[in-house]
C-alpha cells in the first residue's frame, strides 16, 4: 500500500524522489506525487495512475527544482483516487506539505472543529487534516507544532513534513506505520521500505511508534513522545542492491521464485549447528504451554496451516489457526499457557498486527515469523524468527511462503524436542530432513518449462480446483490463491474428501482439477477422488513424489516433486503451483508482479 521517500542532500531532489516511487511501485497505489523546498517556497506535481504519468507532468514542471523534498505512492482509502486527493497535500497557506501513510481514524472531528475555524480543505482525505493542524499550530517552530498535531490524531502514520521556514529540513513521524530513515554522507533520506533506499545507503535508523524526527543535510535528530532527544545508532542492512532488481528475469515473481533454494538455505542453514536446531532468539520454555495458536493473513495464514499440521503432529500440543481479519472478533480463551505464533512477510500487516496485539493483551505469549527486519510485528512480538528470504517485491509472494514454510518447520522440531517428544534417530532424520530443503527446491526448479508448456494447454480455463488431504490440503489453498491473485481465474481450494459433499457438483467435462497427492499415508485416498472427478469428465493434473509411479494411472499430467521428509513435501510440492500461476498469467497478459486491486503490505483492516 502506500509508500514514502524523503530526501535532503546537495543533489536535486525530483530524480532521487522519482526512483525512490518507482521501487516502492510494487506495493500497490493508484496515484503519486512530490513536494520540493525551493527558493520560493514550497511546490508540489501530483497524479492520478503510475510514476510514469507523474514523472511526465514533472518534465513539464518548471518550479520543481529543489534540493530537499518528499514524495508519495497512494492507494486510496478515503476519497476516490484523483490528482486532488494524491499526496502531498498542502495547508491552506501554502507553508506546509506532508506525506502520510496510514489512517486517521479521528479525521472527521478534527476536519469540522477546522472547518468551523474557517480552514478550506481541497481533498477528501484524512490526510489532510495533518496538514491544516500542523498549519493552525503553528507559532514559528515546527517541532512544537509536529508534537500538537500527532497528539490530535488517532490512528496509523507515518508522517514527512516540509515547512517553507525550514530550507533543508524534513520532520517526520511514526505511529503503528513504517518509517526508515536512511543515513548518508552529506545527504539523509527516508521512506517506508529499504527498497527504495536501498540504492543510495544501506545504514538505517528506524524510527518508533510515538517518535519524531528532524531530518537535515548532515543530522539526523530523534525524540521520543515527550520531546526528549534519543539517541540511536543506525544499523547495517545486509540485502544487496541486486536483490531489489529484477536481475535479468521479466519478473520479480520468476525471480524470487528461482531464489527459493537460496533463501531457504540462509533461513535453515544458520539454525543447524552440528545436528541440532538453534534458536538464538527463542527463550521459551515450551512445557509452559498447553496449546498453540497461529494467526496470519493470505499466503502466511497458509503457511500457519501448514504448520499447524506439523506442529502437533512433533508436538503432540492442540495447535489451532485463525485467520488474522478474524481473530480479535472471536471471543478465543487465550491465556499465559498459550502460546500465539504470527507470520507475517512484510511485519506490517494491519490484521496481524492487531491479532498480536490483542494476544498480548490477554496475556498469551507471542512468536513471530517475519521477514523484515525491524517491522512493526518483530518490535512487538515477545519472540522472533526471521525468515532470510530478502527483499520479496513481486506482489504475490512465494520465497517469503516457503521461508515461513521452514521456519515453521525448524520450530515445530525444536518444541517437539524441547518437549521431549522425539528419539534421537527420528529427531536426526528430522534434521536431515530439513537440511536436504534447499537441494530438492532448487530440483523441484527443473518443471518450470513443462509447466509452461501446461499452462498453454489450460490458461483458457474459466475455474479450476485444487484438492488434496492434510498437508496436500494446506497447500492446495496456497495454490489456489497464486493462480487467483495473479492470472485472475477462478479457483478453489478443497480438502479433497469433502468434494463429494457438494463440490462435485460443479466438476463438469473439462474442469481441469490440480490434485496434490505428495501426503502418501493418504495416497490412496486422494486416488479415489481423482477417479471420482475423472468419471464426471474433469481433466486431472496431479502433483506427486518421483516415487510414485500409481499416478500415472490415475491423472491426465503428473509434474513429480523430488522426494523429501513426509512432514516437509509442502515445501517442495508449491513450487509447481507457484509456476503455474506465473506461466497462466503470463499467458493470459497479465500484470504479474502487480496483479490488480492488490497491495504487498496491507496496512488497514
Ligand atoms: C499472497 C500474499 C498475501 C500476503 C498477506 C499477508 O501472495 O502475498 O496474501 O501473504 O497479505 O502479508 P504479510 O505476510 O506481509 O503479513
Amino acid at each position: 500500500m502506500c509508500g514514502i521517500i524523503g530526501y535532503t542532500g546537495s543533489d536535486p531532489a525530483v530524480p532521487i524522489l522519482l526512483d525512490g516511487l518507482k521501487k516502492l511501485e510494487y506495493r500497490g497505489y493508484d496515484s503519486a506525487g512530490i513536494a520540493v523546498q525551493t527558493a520560493d517556497g514550497l511546490h508540489m506535481v501530483k497524479a492520478t495512475g503510475k510514476v510514469e504519468k507523474l514523472a511526465e507532468k514533472l518534465e513539464q514542471a518548471t518550479d520543481m527544482e529543489g534540493i530537499c523534498g518528499i514524495g508519495h505512492t497512494r492507494w486510496a482509502t478515503h476519497g476516490s483516487p484523483s490528482d486532488v486527493n494524491a499526496h502531498p497535500h498542502m495547508s491552506a497557506d501554502g507553508r506546509f506539505a506532508i506525506v502520510h501513510n496510514g489512517i486517521i481514524e479521528n479525521y472527521l472531528e478534527i476536519k469540522t472543529e477546522l472547518e468551523e475555524k474557517g480552514i478550506v480543505f481541497a481533498s477528501e482525505t484524512d490526510t489532510e487534516v495533518i496538514v491544516q493542524l500542523l498549519a493552525y499550530y503553528y507559532e514559528g517552530d515546527v517541532r512544537k507544532s509536529l508534537m500538537r498535531t500527532i497528539r490530535r490524531l488517532e490512528g496509523s502514520y507515518a508522517l514527512a513534513v516540509l515547512c517553507a521556514d525550514e530550507p533543508g529540513t524534513v520532520f517526520a513521524a511514526r505511529m503503528s506505520s513504517p518509517l526508515i530513515i536512511g543515513v548518508g554522507a552529506g545527504e539523509n533520506f527516508f521512506a517506508s521500505d529499504i527498497t527504495a533506499l536501498i540504492r543510495h545507503t544501506k545504514d538505517v535508523i528506524d524510527l518508533d511508534d510515538g517518535e519524531t524526527a528532524e531530518i537535515r543535510t548532515d543530522s539526523v535528530r530523534i525524540f521520543d513522545p515527550y520531546g526528549n532527544p534519543v539517541s540511536r545508532e543506525p544499523r547495517h542492512i545486509l540485502w544487496d542492491i541486486a536483490a531489489a532488481e529484477k536481475g535479468g528475469y521479466d519478473h520479480f515473481m520468476m525471480k524470487e521464485i528461482m531464489e527459493q533454494p537460496q533463501a531457504l538455505q540462509a533461513t535453515l542453514e544458520p539454525r543447524i549447528k552440528d545436528g541440532r536446531i538453534v534458536l538464538d532468539s527463542v527463550d521459551l520454555d515450551m512445557k509452559q504451554f498447553d496449546r498453540i495458536m497461529i494467526t496470519a493473513c493470505g499466503s502466511a495464514y497458509h503457511a500457519g496451516c501448514v504448520g499447524r499440521l506439523v506442529l502437533e503432529t512433533l508436538c503432540r500440543l492442540p495447535v489451532e489457526t485463525e485467520l488474522a481479519s478474524e481473530f480479535r472478533y472471536r471471543d478465543l480463551v487465550l491465556n499465559e499457557r498459550t502460546l500465539v505464533i504470527v507470520v507475517s512477510q512484510s511485519g506490517e500487516t494491519a490484521d496481524t498486527i492487531a491479532a498480536l496485539r490483542k494476544a498480548k493483551e490477554d496475556g498469551a505469549a507471542t512468536l513471530a515469523i517475519v521477514n523484515v527486519v525491524g517491522s512493526t510485528i518483530a518490535k512487538i512480538a515477545d519472540h522472533v524468527i526471521y525468515t532470510w528470504a530478502g527483499p520479496e517485491i513481486a506482489v504475490a509472494t512465494t520465497k517469503g511462503y516457503v521461508t515461513q514454510l521452514a521456519v515453521l518447520d525448524l520450530f515445530a522440531v525444536w518444541a517437539a524436542d524441547q518437549l521431549g517428544r522425539l528419539d534421537h534417530k527420528t529427531y536426526s532424520q528430522l534434521v536431515k530432513g530439513l537440511k536436504a530443503l534447499p537441494a530438492k527446491a532448487q530440483r523441484a526448479l527443473d518443471l518450470s518449462a513443462r509447466v509452461g508448456r501446461l499452462a498453454k494447454l489450460y490458461h483458457d480455463r474459466k475455474s479450476l480446483f485444487f484438492i488434496g488431504r492434510n498437508l496436500d490440503h494446506a497447500v492446495a489453498m496456497e495454490g489456489s490463491l497464486k493462480l487467483k491473485e495473479i492470472s485472475y481465474l477462478h479457483s478453489e481450494a478443497y480438502a479433497a474428501g469433502e468434494l463429494k459433499h457438494g463440490t462435485i457438483a460443479l466438476i463438469e467435462p473439462g474442469r481441469l482439477v490440480v490434485a496434490l497427492c505428495c501426503c502418501e499415508r493418504l495416497y490412496e485416498k486422494t486416488a479415489s477422488n481423482i477417479q471420482q472427478v475423472k468419471a464426471r469428465g474433469a481433466t486431472v493434473l496431479a502433483v506427486a513424489p518421483e516415487s510414485n509411479h500409481q499416478i500415472y494411472g490415475e491423472a491426465d499430467h503428473v509434474l513429480r516433486v523430488p522426494g523429501v521428509h513426509p512432514l516437509f513435501f509442502p515445501v517442495v510440492e508449491i513450487i509447481p503451483l507457484q509456476l503455474l500461476a506465473y506461466w497462466v498469467a503470463r499467458e493470459n497478459g497479465c500484470d504479474i508482479d502487480k496483479p490488480k486491486n492488490l497491495a504487498k503490505s496491507v496496512t488497514v483492516e
